[in-house]
């Protein structure tokens, strides 16, 4: 029985991830590692959390003695490392939690597994620690092209930047000592479970609250989207069969503007819910610093490596994931009240 050591599980990603591979494996232990950030909800975890091989213990990655105990108490066979603060606007704010979050608690976390799997004779057989990173470590695109993993590093945000910082980290403990590692860069994601300080969700919460929606710029970047069902699989399967070592891009190729989610927001919930929901919503804003102009995964490698592909189409997957909000409104109030209005208006106005 495998035991999986899996941060930041009861965030957006984490949280699926967990669900995905609970539903594929019942071989498989899963401690879920969580400090409970505003962006972690237990929540997210119900279903789960009554399954006897799912654990979960609230710490910190930035603490070593949080850390230290989960491995002196478990063999820990796998590490997936969700845990991060995620959201580029609040890096632009407060760039200093992301840095020690994302930089040094990636350390300290490579430092104790390090500790734990080293022997006199090279790192145990059949152990991993996969660092869940981003196509925005490789900057901006212009209207061509696509990142591939010898794209060179060029983050611009604070939260880029401390993503990139981790995974050459990462890469230093492979170079360095021979960890067992893998990087995993995965292009935008959508699907249930994320805080709606992100783009759909918060489409989503402000349409249904008749609440303006604030859209940066011209509308005009573009993200790659992913469905977050097939981000896990693909977790999945390089854990189980990436080259030690190895950097593998995630994406579909669903490159669609900002103002094009938004208008299938809006054109979903007008026709099926509520029809004075309409496209006069509409705010354009001041747009977002640095903002990069377009991401485009190709994923080639875990396709021909890993036989990896993407089972939800966009249209399908969008559809699902709004319809996922839709009937789970208590979810949105409850993980919309208390801070999230303070911040809300601090970021867009009150309207
Ligand atoms: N959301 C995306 O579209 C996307 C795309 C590619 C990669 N990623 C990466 O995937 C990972 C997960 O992203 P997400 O969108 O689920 O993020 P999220 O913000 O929804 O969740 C982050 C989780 O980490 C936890 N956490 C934060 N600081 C912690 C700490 N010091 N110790 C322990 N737990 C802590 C939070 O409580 C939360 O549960 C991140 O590393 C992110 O960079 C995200």
């Amino acid at each position: 029985m495998k035991t999986y050591f899996v941060t930041g599980g009861a965030g957006f990603i984490g949280s699926n991830f967990i669900h995905y591979m609970i539903n594929k494996y019942n071989d498989i232990k899963i401690i879920n590692f969580d400090k409970l950030t505003y962006a972690g909800n237990l929540e997210n975890l119900k279903g789960v959390d009554k399954n006897p091989n799912y654990i979960f213990i609230q710490g910190d990655i930035c603490n070593k003695d949080d850390v230290q105990k989960v491995f002196s108490e478990y063999e820990i066979d796998y590490v997936v490392h969700f845990a991060a603060e995620s959201h580029v606007d609040r890096s632009i704010k407060e760039p200093e939690v992301f840095v020690k979050t994302n930089v040094l608690g990636t350390v300290n976390l490579l430092n104790v597994a390090k500790s734990f799997w080293e022997t006199s004779e090279g790192f145990k057989a059949g152990k991993k620690f996969l660092h869940v990173s981003t196509d925005e470590v490789y900057g901006s695109l212009g209207e061509t092209g696509y990142f591939t993993e010898t794209t060179p590093l060029d983050p611009h945000s604070p939260y880029s930047s401390s993503k990139t910082g981790s995974d050459l980290m990462v890469k230093a403990y492979f170079d360095t000592y021979k960890m067992p590692v893998n990087i995993t860069r995965c292009s935008n994601n959508y699907g249930p479970f994320q805080f709606p300080e992100k783009l759909i969700p918060l489409l989503i919460n402000n349409c249904i609250n008749h609440k303006e929606l604030p859209v940066y710029g011209d509308g005009m970047n573009i993200r790659d989207w992913l469905f977050v069902e097939d981000h896990c699989k693909a977790i999945d399967m390089v854990i189980n069969g990436g080259r030690l070592g190895e950097v593998y891009n995630i994406g579909g190729h669903n490159e669609r503007t900002n103002i094009h989610i938004v208008k299938t927001v809006i054109s979903y919930i007008n026709e099926n819910v509520d029809s004075s929901v309409t496209e006069s919503l509409i705010k354009y804003v001041e747009d977002r610093k640095g903002h990069d102009r377009r991401y485009g995964i190709d994923p080639t490698k875990i396709k021909e490596e890993l036989g990896w592909y993407p089972e939800t189409t966009f249209e399908i997957g969008i559809k699902k994931t709004i319809k996922w909000y839709l009937d789970n409104q208590t979810w949105m109030k409850n993980v919309t009240s208390g801070d999230y209005q303070n911040y809300y208006t601090k970021m867009y106005g009150n309207k």
